[in-house]
């Protein structure tokens, strides 16, 4: 049965363990410590070679981004707060620092160690990071509660179209609201 439902599961950051990454100059992985890719759910295999945006969660606003960029480009350290996406669609926040890498004096990668954050700031930052994503793509994150008939309803269109839940639920509200 396809749902989505794991999309709504955080996964807690282990405290005391850095979650380590290195990329080359384009953002490409080319270093992930055992806890990176454990809280990721990717195997460190799975992330070398891959751009960092595998984890990209879809609730954060492109300008975070393109201001983490603009930050280590000018040899400065970006510090900053960042959902990320689980290979298994849930979902954990870190606090990141993310900085260029040199040897010899010259910028040859970044790197990025990320801690756990508090609940709270996890509610304060995705509150700023909603009224972001409202403003720069007119996006704004709902969560939609189902009585269980509801949710075999829409479970059975899914099967019949050979379509996820979220896209069953996407034509739905497209239907209704267009
Ligand atoms: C060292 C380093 C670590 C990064 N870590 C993350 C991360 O944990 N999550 C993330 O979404 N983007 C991270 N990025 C930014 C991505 O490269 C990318 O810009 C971002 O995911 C947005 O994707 P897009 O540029 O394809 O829109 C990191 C970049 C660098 C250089």
């Amino acid at each position: 049965m396809l749902t989505s439902y794991k999309s709504l599961i955080q996964s807690e950051v282990p405290s005391g363990e850095l979650i380590i990454s290195r990329t080359d100059l384009h953002g490409n992985i080319t270093y992930a410590n055992e806890t990176f890719a454990f809280i990721c759910g990717y195997s460190v295999d799975e992330l070398i070679g891959k751009p960092h945006s595998i984890v990209r969660h879809p609730d954060m606003p492109k300008s975070v981004f393109k201001e983490l960029w603009t930050s280590i480009k000018a040899g400065k350290i970006w510090k900053g707060y960042v959902k990320n996406l689980r290979k298994d669609g849930g979902y954990y926040w870190v606090y990141a620092e993310v900085s260029g890498v040199y040897k010899d004096g010259k910028l040859v990668e970044y790197k990025s160690l990320r801690s756990p954050i508090d609940q709270e700031v996890q509610e304060i930052f995705q509150e700023k990071y909603d009224a972001l994503l409202a403003k720069e793509e007119g996006k704004v994150r709902a969560i939609v509660t189902l009585n269980i008939e509801n949710v075999e309803k829409l479970t059975k269109l899914a099967q019949d179209k050979k379509i996820t839940v979220d896209e069953a639920l996407k034509d739905i509200l497209d239907d209704t609201l267009l």
